[in-house]
């Protein structure tokens, strides 16, 4: 049976079923990632369907799944008290108990996949084609930094010591994978975990809490806090019992919590204004579909998204890639997640500030390729924007958007064109479409961003093979990659030993 099966299974008798070999490692070194939902088995389909009849029906009341509430300062000096008494035991534990632990989360998680994707939906409006990754992604983070943790613990000229207290601060967008990934990474190294989520996704954080504590870990060691975001959020990451901070979100919001205390260890991943090269040498037809995806694929929120496509000479000049381009942008179904064919979900909320203005008027020299519409009352649904004629330097080149929005560059040449995908604040993820081994080679040279991807999609990063994080604004703080092997060791406070043995 597939763990699909095994899920389907254990959902109808009430039992958590049994993970098979497929998403442990057997071996460090060895890692594999989690497989995703494979949507063309009959019985994998009709889980799907199961899941989205439960979203429209709201079957398990995601009203009922809530954080704690902290509403005071001294809600907040409860919370960090009773996570600094429970950090103690946890810290004297060995890394292979504490690995032990948060593989077993990800096997909770695996048992519960039909509900995070239920409450991401419910919650959020992702797309269960998005949000399946998704889990993925946070069991992959589970497995990969126990696995880390051990390898650690190996290193004999150094001595680590775990940092007491961990705040995280993750985003909405990807509601699992990082706020799963930000906890468990701290967790293992032997900090207490307090975790504020995104008030848009306050019951994917709380259920995330749930899952943990399910697998074992203790309730005051994790803890899931709901606080608003006045002066008791500002004495949640002032405190100077906070020893770091972990972080995901808009630049802007990164630098005002650092600037509240310089002296705090920040680890910051933020914004991004992504885009793909098209060269005359590349593949025009696989190059449009990719573009697409990236640009569009959760309504373009996605800190790696695209949001600018630079043409190069030829593809230009002619019509052919932006006709291409828009077949493919048109041809996405948008709509709810409660629609199984949809594939490109409502935005987080009514647009405003620059989403509005990015949605809404174009600058001097700009014409739609594809306007975007409001397709009902709620705002929150939109087909694709594709303009063409953005000008470097205007305005929309240098702004992140976060929604469903793509700009059309021109450029005379391969130098050109990475001058103005270089030409932002930013570094996130960057694209190159070409198959000249020439063009790719010099390419890889002059970018500027941390994820570099060639001929594919530009998002997506996959744990332990596209370690993920950015350069310029697009970090603050420590800036070793997510899911990457040097993550851990920079939660932590080294010493270096000398003449040990
Ligand atoms: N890691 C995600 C991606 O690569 C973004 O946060 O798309």
């Amino acid at each position: 049976a597939t763990h699909r099966d095994q899920d389907r299974a254990a959902e109808e008798h009430g039992e958590r079923p049994a993970l098979g070999s497929a998403v442990i490692p057997a071996r460090p070194g060895a890692f594999r990632n989690t497989p995703d939902t494979d949507m063309s088995t009959a019985a994998n389909q009709e889980w799907a369907a199961g899941i989205i009849h439960r979203v429209r029906g709201s079957r398990i009341g995601i009203d009922e799944i809530e954080a704690a509430q902290v509403t005071t300062r001294e809600g907040v000096d409860d919370v960090y008290r009773r996570a600094l008494a429970a950090q103690e035991a946890w810290a004297k534990k060995g890394a292979s108990e504490r690995a032990q632990a948060v593989r077993e989360v990800a096997r909770v998680f695996a048992a519960h996949r039909a509900d995070l994707l239920e409450v991401m939906a419910a919650e959020t409006g992702k797309v269960l084609e998005q949000g399946d990754p998704e889990v993925s992604e946070a069991m992959d983070f589970a497995l990969y930094y126990a696995e880390q943790a051990e390898l650690l613990e190996e290193l004999d000229d150094a001595v680590l010591t775990p940092r007491r207290l961990t705040l995280v601060t993750p985003p909405w967008n990807f509601p699992v994978a990082i706020p799963t990934g930000g906890l468990l990474s701290a967790l293992v190294t032997g900090s207490a975990v307090v975790m504020k989520p995104a008030p848009q996704a306050r019951r994917c954080g709380a259920i995330i809490g749930a899952l943990v504590h399910e697998a074992g870990i203790d309730q005051d060691l994790v803890q899931i806090v709901d606080v608003p975001e006045d002066e008791v959020g500002r004495a949640l990451i002032t405190d100077p019992r906070v020893d770091q901070l972990v972080l995901t979100g808009a630049y802007d919001t990164a630098s005002l919590f650092a600037s509240w205390r310089p002296e705090l260890p920040i680890k910051a991943e933020t914004s991004g204004k992504n885009a793909v090269i098209v060269t005359p040498h590349a593949d025009l037809d696989l190059a449009a579909k990719d573009v697409a995806a990236s640009a569009f694929g959760h309504a373009g929120q996605k800190c790696s998204a695209a949001s600018l496509v630079i043409t190069v000479g030829s593809v230009a000049r002619s019509r052919r890639f932006s006709s291409q381009l828009a077949d493919a942008v048109m041809s996405l179904h948008v709509g709810y997640p409660t629609d199984p064919i949809s594939q490109m979900g409502p935005i987080i909320e009514e647009p405003a500030g620059k989403l509005a203005d990015g949605l809404g008027s174009l600058g001097a020299g700009e014409r739609w390729l594809a306007e975007p519409q409001q397709l009902d009352e709620s705002g929150r649904l939109w087909s694709p924007g594709v303009r063409e004629g953005v000008e470097p330097g205007s305005e929309y080149h240098l702004t992140e958007y976060f929604g469903p929005i793509l700009g059309i560059i021109h450029a005379d040449t391969l130098e050109e064109a990475t001058e103005i995908q270089n030409g932002t604040s930013y570094g996130l993820t960057a694209g190159l479409h070409s198959l000249d081994l020439g063009e790719i080679a010099w390419w890889t040279q002059h970018v500027e961003a941390g994820n570099l991807y060639v001929n594919r999609g530009i998002t997506g990063a996959i744990v332990e093979r596209q370690a993920f994080g950015g350069w310029k604004r697009s970090a603050i703080g420590e800036t070793s990659k997510a899911g990457g092997p040097n993550y851990l060791i920079h939660l932590m406070d080294a010493a270096d030993v000398e003449g040990r043995r």
